[in-house]
């Protein structure tokens, strides 16, 4: 099995190439070549059984070699992430839609249709506070970041639909925690009151403890994403966009679960007003009935104590030694 990855330089991509370097296997069969593709070539994941190229480029003209002709799999992460995309709007919607679109088009020069997982996002959703959402919900986004993800949704269903590809869109919730440094996402500080205690640093909270939000795990997107990869698509019909089974937390509970892991942590956090971060997060739901995603066998999350250690054991250590710490 052919693999490329686009976005293979960011949060998600470097995890999942290190996942598929280290168990050389997706669903029991094979990875033959691995293909990452980033604005400048991704690090390349040490131990893989199987050669691995990286490109760098611009996803909007995307070189050929980046999903090579025989590729099984192609997923597409590469994007300007929510706070950026609402501060850039030219850049926001070049590489979110018509970097999408330029990989509709690489994926219909190619002989064989591949599968595409694509990561669209809570963010193209609204409803605020009040609003637990059904698989039926409309998208009406509150932001271009999430317009942007939903309209790629339909390009690619649609695209699904003609052949050229055979698209499942995975509507990630905000996944938590996220390591090494805060990134340019409206919902960075949900892991930023994490990571930072547990680096002894403080933390900025730019909204009330009763806040609630979709997240999800590093452990469970990867799982989700390569389920992803091999879902019989023929399941979900015309419909290619699945929410999968996040948890609804509020900040009081993330902050106990902190508590839980390392006492005292949870007062390096700080109270700090953002209207422009709060007017964001505020709009998106605060939590999904993924009837779909449980269909379709996305496995169910674990607790916030196990999603707290789990960024211990997984990447508090890096984390670390990338800031300098
Ligand atoms: N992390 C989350 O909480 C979350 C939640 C929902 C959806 N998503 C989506 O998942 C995907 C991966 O998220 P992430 O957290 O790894 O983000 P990230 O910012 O770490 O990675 C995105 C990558 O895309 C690359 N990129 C940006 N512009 C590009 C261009 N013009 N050409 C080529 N590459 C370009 C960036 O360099 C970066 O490495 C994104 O599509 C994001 O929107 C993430």
């Amino acid at each position: 099995m052919k693999i490329a990855i686009l976005g293979g330089g960011g949060f998600l991509g470097r995890k999942i190439s290190a996942l598929l370097a280290r168990d050389g296997k997706l669903d029991g069969v094979s990875v033959t070549g691995l293909t990452l593709f980033d604005v400048a070539p991704p690090p390349v994941p040490e131990g893989a059984a199987f050669p691995i190229s990286a490109i760098g480029g611009d996803v909007v003209a995307l070189p050929a070699a980046a999903i090579p002709a025989d590729t099984d799999v192609v997923f597409h992460f590469a994007a300007v992430v929510s706070a950026q995309a609402e501060a850039d709007y030219d850049l926001g919607r070049r590489v979110n839609l018509r970097g999408t679109d330029a990989v509709i088009d690489a994926c219909r020069a190619l002989r064989k249709p591949p599968r595409v997982v694509f990561t669209s996002s809570v963010a193209s959703f609204s409803g605020g506070q009040d609003a637990i959402l059904p698989d039926a919900a409309r998208q009406i986004p509150a932001n271009s970041y999430g317009a942007q993800k939903a309209m790629a949704e339909i390009l690619l269903a649609d695209a699904s639909r003609r052949g050229f590809l055979d698209a499942v869109c995975v509507r990630l919730p905000t996944v938590t925690v996220r390591p090494g440094r805060p990134n340019r996402a409206a919902s960075g500080f949900f892991s930023g009151i994490i990571r930072e205690p547990l680096l002894g640093l403080e933390a900025e909270l730019p909204v009330g403890d009763d806040f609630a939000v979709w997240i999800c795990s590093p452990r469970r997107a990867m799982d989700w994403l390569l389920h992803a990869a091999i879902l019989d698509s023929a399941l979900m019909g015309l419909d290619r966009s699945v929410t999968p089974p996040g948890i609804s937390v509020t900040i009081a509970q993330i902050l106990a679960a902190l508590e839980t892991v390392k006492p005292g942590a949870s007062k390096l956090v700080k109270r700090v007003e953002d209207k422009a971060i709060a007017d964001i997060v505020g709009t998106w739901p605060a939590g999904f009935d993924p009837l779909r995603g449980h269909r379709f066998g996305f496995g169910r999350h674990e607790s916030l104590v196990e999603l707290v250690r789990a960024f211990v054991a997984d990447d508090l250590e890096a984390t670390r030694a990338d800031r300098g710490l």
